[in-house]
């Protein structure tokens, strides 16, 4: 059966800052989700990570299926008003429109999605990431899928040795969808110059060559694009299929154990270690660090089994240690070079416009 994995998520309120969306909250998309969609999906289940609320829906209506997409936005704006009732902080945040048109792109809420005729047992991943960028994914993608560090399945498993076709969103670009497709490994150094700048380069989807099955999709919007001014962090999400001609569940986790460097953290503006953590988490130290959990499951004939949380086991608490201590070590640096974010990607204007007042102060020595 071909069905649908469709993940649209948003923040619209959170409890005690930028933390989590209250239980009331979460409940009010919950029952929303079930009641309405009832008819057009087969399932579905609710996270949050962060002050983020995701929704997993599976049904058989294709991609950017208005129905699918305007039940998410429905459940959003009655949990807005949850919100505003409550007082919880940002109510409404990510609700950058006033009516629905067909498509929550561009209207806020971040969605990935991903078709596919299931195999006889079909494991993915639902990544979802706090305080941070899209480009948050570039790196381990790229390692999960190119570098058989990590993905030994590219040596050992001979249908991962035809690699991966990569498609690369210019998120800058306003004017419409600017894409590039690059096939790894022999374009894999393009790929390579593209992918070092996350802020503007970032993946949207990997495909295998072996058979041309999507194996991974990200959610790419830039709030700042859509609003035309910075509105908070996008925090997306990412579903990634595993196994058989993908690289391993175990694979696709190896390269957080980096706790690699993104933007996000403070005002979202900060540079941060990402951590990978348990399911539900919030975020603390400095609104951070940036956070991604990792929800495993199965889906057959288009019902989810239950969820196995990939970041609770032992090995990650080591990981979790590790991403403190980077982000403890970029913090001593406060808002020198790195420890910043870039000047375009600062969430506040006040560090911009202090130094365009300044600008008219500076001399020429000699004229
Ligand atoms: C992302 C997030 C941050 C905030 C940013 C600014 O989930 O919470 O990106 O949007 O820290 O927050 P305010 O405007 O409340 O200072
Ligand atoms: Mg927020
Ligand atoms: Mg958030």
């Amino acid at each position: 059966m071909k069905i649908t994995l469709s993940v649209i998520k948003a923040d619209v309120g959170s409890v005690g800052g930028h933390n989590t969306p209250s239980k009331k909250l979460v409940e009010t998309i919950e029952n929303h989700i079930k009641k309405e969609g009832q008819r057009l999906l087969l399932d579905y289940k609710i996270f949050h990570a962060g002050d983020d609320t995701i929704i997993l829906m599976s049904h058989t209506h294709g991609p950017d299926y208005s129905d699918v997409h305007k039940l998410a936005w429905d459940a959003f704006a009655e949990a807005t008003e949850v919100a505003k009732s409550q007082g919880l902080y940002g109510a409404g945040q990510d609700i950058l429109k006033n009516a629905f048109s067909g498509n929550v792109r561009g209207m806020g809420p971040g969605s990935c999605e991903i078709e596919f005729e299931e195999r006889p047992a079909e494991p993915f991943i639902l990544f979802a990431c706090d305080k941070t960028d899209p480009g948050a994914f570039n790196y381990p993608l790229f390692r999960g899928f190119v570098d058989p560090f990590h993905n030994a399945g590219l040596l050992l498993a001979p249908e991962m040795a035809k690699g991966f076709e990569f498609t690369v969103m210019d998120v800058n670009y306003t004017e419409g969808d600017r894409v590039i497709k690059l096939k790894v490994p022999e374009e894999m150094y393009d790929l390579a110059v593209l992918l070092r700048d996350p802020e503007h380069y970032v993946i949207e989807s990997v495909v295998a060559r072996s058979d041309g099955e999507t194996a991974a999709v990200v959610s790419t919007s830039r709030l700042h694009n859509i609003a035309g001014k910075y509105t908070g962090k996008d925090d997306p999400v990412a579903l990634v299929r595993s196994q058989k001609q993908f690289p391993s569940t175990g694979e696709i986790l190896s390269p957080y154990a980096t706790c690699h460097f993104v933007v996000g953290s403070d005002r979202g503006s900060h540079t941060a270690a990402l951590m990978p953590c348990k399911l539900g988490s919030i975020v603390s130290f400095f609104d951070g660090p940036a956070i991604v959990t990792a929800a495993g499951l199965c889906v057959h004939n288009g019902k989810f089994t239950e969820v196995v949380d990939l970041f609770d086991q032992p090995f990650w608490d080591t990981v979790r240690m590790k991403a403190s201590e980077k982000m403890m070590h970029i913090r001593e640096q406060g808002f020198f070079g790195a420890a910043m974010a870039p000047m375009e990607e600062l969430e506040y204007t006040g560090v911009v416009d202090r130094i365009k007042s300044l600008d008219n102060k500076f001399t020429i020595r000699g004229k």
